[in-house]
């Protein structure tokens, strides 16, 4: 194959010897690292925060650099330390305990990050949830957790339905509302709480975070991460995302999707790096403005955000100053060599693509910083990973051959369970091996390319949607009797949902119809969620025992041969 290839440009990148580190690696290694691998006493809110609080060498060091429409606040690392201790002091007075599932809906502020790390210091759980979620989308998460205290704004708790959440116990709001004696307030007893806590100390195997995320079908699982995650964190933000000490580093994404922790989080902090947090929502404009005032060294970022910039011309880009930028990376969805190609002319930089899942908890698969760039690949396993495509029945499949992208289970921040549902857990492993539900290949020189989802999960602008949800959602409106949901693929956001309805008796197909219905699943469970276009069908195929069967519109739409239909309902 003719190929383009880039090669590495530094030396001074902190993984050197990628083969050398990989054969001689053993995840205890990296132990080291922590104050628990000499006192014993573990939690992950200690590693990111008050270890570096404690120092007098790092205390005053801006920990985040926090700036949203109207606000701008430098939080250093003994700020939020003491800060996220207030935070615990409420949860404890308001009864919270370690695994308890404490939830955040609300958008980045320093807020925010205070009671993220107050409720870990208490050993609770958290979860937190994207601030553009619904009120059905924020019911099913809750419920299924069983949240005891939701931390939460006065604009967003009109979607919170507390009538139908008998265990949520608490909800503390941030902000002023005219109802605040239903309500705890935030900032009053913030005032009241002491800033300093005895920090819960737990297990590396005890639950830390509960990130909720879509299958094909049924509702949103919760997937379960543990403390021993920061292992993990630790060691690919060395590698991968090779922070050093002055680095000043930018993760876009919202906390409420896994790259907003696991790398919008913990891995800068537990580096002691200095993390940008930008509220609001982003134009070009505003990106570059964050990356040039900030002086952004080390930016995380997804293509859907890199191919709006491509889009909005060099020209733009040209207006700022960006020499700052050292090191970019992307994640989230299949990276074009396009945009790897531009990313050299825009910003003689290369762009470095990463995979894992929500499932996974931190990197697998990337593109190294001392590796050359094959652009379309995912790059190779990180150290201490291996991975490898599997059939259906988790044997291993030779070069160049499509199959299941899998990984050899027991890595430090593999997911632990999935929340109330031990057998959706189960269901991920085959042989030993870890089936990510991606289609990939590997070639010769262990470069992973990837090919597609062998489910029906949709990819929308790097966030991931489960048809079901949005069906169910469809067929709540009254116009609506069937409906069946694909991803239909968009050059710049990946792909957008597409809805296939039936419509009731008495109605009639019309605009305001469609738009009606388009409005109702925005509005009640998320915009990201609602169907860009919506086609009525006299009827939505079905297996003969009832099953929606999507990869049929799919290949309907896309104007593919249909395959096998004979399990199709007459
Ligand atoms: C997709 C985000 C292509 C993939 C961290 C995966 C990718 C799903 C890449 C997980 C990539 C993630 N190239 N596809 N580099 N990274 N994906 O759980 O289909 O929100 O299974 O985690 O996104 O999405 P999730």
């Amino acid at each position: 194959m003719d190929m383009q290839v880039i090669p590495a440009r530094s030396e001074d990148y902190n993984l050197k010897d990628y083969q050398k580190t990989r054969e001689n690696f053993k995840w205890d290694d990296v132990n080291k690292h922590f104050t628990w691998n000499e006192t014993g006493k573990v939690n992950i809110a200690y590693e990111a925060l008050d270890r570096h609080a404690e120092n007098p060498a790092k205390k005053d060091k801006v920990a985040l650099l926090y700036s949203a429409p109207g606000r701008e606040e430098r939080l250093t690392f003994a700020d939020l330390s003491k800060q996220s201790n207030r935070f615990a002091n409420v949860l404890k007075k308001h009864d919270v305990n370690k695994g308890d599932r404490v939830f955040l809906f609300m958008p980045r502020s320093p807020e925010f990050y205070a009671a993220f790390f107050g409720i870990l210091k208490t050993g609770a759980i958290a979860g937190p949830l994207f601030e553009a979620f619904m009120e059905q989308a924020v019911r099913d998460r809750l419920q299924d957790s069983e949240a005891k205290v939701l931390i939460t704004t006065p604009a967003l708790i009109e979607r919170v339905p507390q009538d139908e959440l008998p265990k949520l116990e608490t909800i503390i709001l941030v902000g002023e509302s005219g109802v605040a004696h239903t309500y705890i307030d935030y900032h009053r007893e913030m005032a009241g709480a002491s800033d300093e806590f005895d920090i819960e100390w737990v297990n590396l195997e005890d639950g830390m975070l509960l990130h909720y995320t879509s299958g094909s079908t049924g509702k949103p699982k919760g997937v379960y991460h543990v403390h021993n995650a920061m292992i993990q964190h630790y060691a690919t933000g060395e590698w991968v995302l090779d922070l050093k000490e002055d680095d000043v580093y930018w993760c876009t994404a919202d906390p409420g999707w896994v790259t907003g922790t696991s790398y919008g989080i913990f891995a800068p902090l537990l580096h002691g790096v200095t993390n940008v947090i930008r509220g609001g929502r982003f134009t070009p404009d505003d990106w570059y403005e964050t990356l040039e005032k900030n002086e952004v060294t080390v930016w995380y970022t997804a293509p859907t955000a890199l191919r709006m910039l491509v889009s909005h011309g060099e020209g733009a880009l040209r207006k700022y100053n960006l020499t700052s930028l050292r090191h970019i990376m992307s994640v989230g969805e299949p990276l074009n060599p396009e945009v790897v190609t531009w990313g050299l002319k825009a910003f003689n930089l290369r762009i470095h693509d990463t995979w894992w899942m929500t499932e996974t908890g931190a990197q697998l698969i990337v593109n190294l910083p001392t590796l050359e760039i094959r652009p379309g690949s995912m790059g190779k396993p990180i150290p201490g990973i291996e991975a490898s495509i599997v059939d259906h029945e988790g044997n291993e499949l030779p070069p160049n051959q499509m199959g299941n992208l899998a990984i050899k289970e027991g890595w430090p921040a593999m997911m632990r369970q999935i929340w109330n549902n031990p057998g959706k857990y189960e269901s991920y492993f085959i042989n030993g091996w870890y089936v990510s539900g991606d289609s990939a290949y590997r070639d010769e020189d262990g470069y992973f390319w990837f090919q597609g989802r062998l489910d029906d999960v949709i990819n929308t602008s790097g966030e991931r949607v489960g048809p079901f949800e949005v069906e169910s959602k469809l067929i709540e409106h009254p116009a609506v009797a069937e409906a069946g949901v694909i991803g239909k693929p968009h050059p710049e956001r990946g792909e957008i949902i597409k809805a296939f309805i039936s419509l009731n008796e008495g109605y009639e197909k019309s605009d305001e119809l469609l738009e009606e219905i388009r409005q109702f699943v925005k509005t009640g469970l998320s915009a990201h969620a609602a169907p860009r276009e919506i086609e009525i069908r006299d009827s939505i195929p079905k297996t003969r025992s009832g099953k929606i069967m999507r990869r049929l519109l799919k290949s309907w739409e896309l104007g593919l041969p249909t395959g096998d239909t004979s399990t199709l309902e007459e």
